[in-house]
């Protein structure tokens, strides 16, 4: 029986990835879309299995993504895949994004979008040319409590921005990283799979996104500090940015993957003329606002002095925790609202152009510390 519902293909995300179960479970949190078929896995046996699980019509379940690229389009109007979402190691994201946006698919995207600049300005023209929507899932940005920070900062309720702080430490890499043969097989630390970042690409991106986010302001310049800490490891594992924002403010990015017994450490702190706001993804239901004179405030979501946007990305009453799953199903949610042309905000989704500035971070941050630490131009 056909029905309004977006219809979802998957490529990447099976039963043996990280990230799968975080996308189907958004994907149908308000009903905007059904899963009808994909590239579940590399592994034949696991895409297979992944779509059972799912329940899905096993004629819609392809080979690879190619093949299922030329057979979707070929579908009728009311039966064919309408989006995709990418969700394989960064290496796969260009030329997956590419074929489905050339033949009409709309793309919701893993970060980071690609592994170089060039391919990700490629990937805009085409999103453009093809009039179609493409969303970089910076999962974060989905929070009901960021979008209230970025509303807050945008109303000058803290003042001028004067220092800006962005960190995301994690620890797991730690039980890789000092073992020779575990630290040379992990994809995380392979060039031809990663690109040319890990840590950077990896989670860098979230804590530069996030800083652009909520200040509602472009980084201007930076200067990294990269470390790989062993000779033989290809990438960074650890960095240290210095940043100049538009308006001429300092202040740090600062992202590690050995952070010893750290899990997903993203905190953000932005310290305005009049107050300051701070944020913890470990605890994402608390903003803090601090100013001079007052006790300490903590904003939660759900309560009517939030922003409309933040309101929305809230489904249950004040006191009932959200998380993760709930802040992709907002991003998913905005999506499905600017495919079907129905009226979305400036914010509900992370778009191409965050996917685009963000390889900028990271090109510019690797040719930073390659040149001897020097201040690099952002200029996307
Ligand atoms: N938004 C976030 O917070 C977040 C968190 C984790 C990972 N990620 C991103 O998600 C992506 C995937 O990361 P992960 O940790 O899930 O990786 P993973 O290695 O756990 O899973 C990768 C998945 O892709 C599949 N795959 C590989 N090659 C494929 C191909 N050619 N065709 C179809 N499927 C293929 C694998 O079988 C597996 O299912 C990465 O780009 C990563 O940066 C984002």
């Amino acid at each position: 029986m056909s029905n309004n519902k977006i219809k979802l293909g998957f490529v990447g995300g099976g039963n043996d990835s990280l990230i799968g179960v975080l996308h189907k479970v958004a994907a149908v949190m308000f009903d905007q879309y059904e899963i009808v078929g994909g590239v579940f896995s590399s592994n034949q046996d696991i895409n297979k299995s992944t779509a059972i699980d799912l329940g899905l019509d096993l004629s819609r379940v392809y080979n690879n993504y190619e093949e299922m690229a030329e057979v979707e389009s070929g579908l009728d109007a009311n039966t064919k895949i309408e989006a995709v979402c990418i969700l394989t190691p960064n290496f796969l994201h260009f030329p997956m994004a590419k074929i489905f946006l050339q033949n009409g698919f709309h793309v919701i995207c893993e970060k980071p979008l690609s592994i170089s600049l060039k391919e990700a300005l490629e990937l805009k023209e085409i999103k453009q040319s093809k009039n179609l929507v493409f969303a970089v899932t910076h999962t974060y940005t989905g929070y009901p409590m960021i979008r209230q920070m970025t509303r807050m900062i945008s109303e000058n309720i803290i003042g001028d921005i004067q220092r800006v702080d962005s960190t995301y430490f994690q620890g797991w890499i730690n039980d890789i990283i000092h073992d020779k043969d575990k630290r040379s097989s992990t994809w995380r630390l392979n060039p031809d799979v990663s690109g040319i970042s890990s840590c950077l690409a990896d989670i860098g991106t979230h804590a530069f996104n996030m800083l652009e986010l909520v200040c509602g302001m472009k980084v201007k310049k930076i200067l990294a500090d990269l470390n790989n800490l062993y000779d033989d490891n290809p990438l960074d594992i650890d960095v240290s940015v210095l940043v100049r924002m538009e308006n001429g403010c300092k202040g740090t990015i600062r992202s590690t993957q050995i952070a010893t017994g750290l899990e997903n450490n993203l905190n953000i702190s932005v310290y305005g003329s009049k107050g300051s706001l701070s944020w913890e993804q470990e605890n994402p239901n608390y903003l803090y606002y601090h100013t001079s004179n007052k006790p300490l405030q903590v904003l939660k979501p759900g309560h009517l002095y939030n922003s409309d946007l933040s309101l929305d990305g809230t489904k249950l009453p004040a006191g009932h925790p959200e998380g993760i799953f709930d802040a992709m199903g907002n991003i998913y949610r905005g999506v499905a609202r600017a495919i079907k042309d129905e009226k979305n905000e400036i914010g509900e989704f992370p778009t191409i152009d965050e996917g685009v500035r963000g390889m900028e971070f990271i090109e510019k941050a690797v040719e930073s510390n390659k040149n001897g630490n020097i201040w690099m131009e952002l200029d996307s």
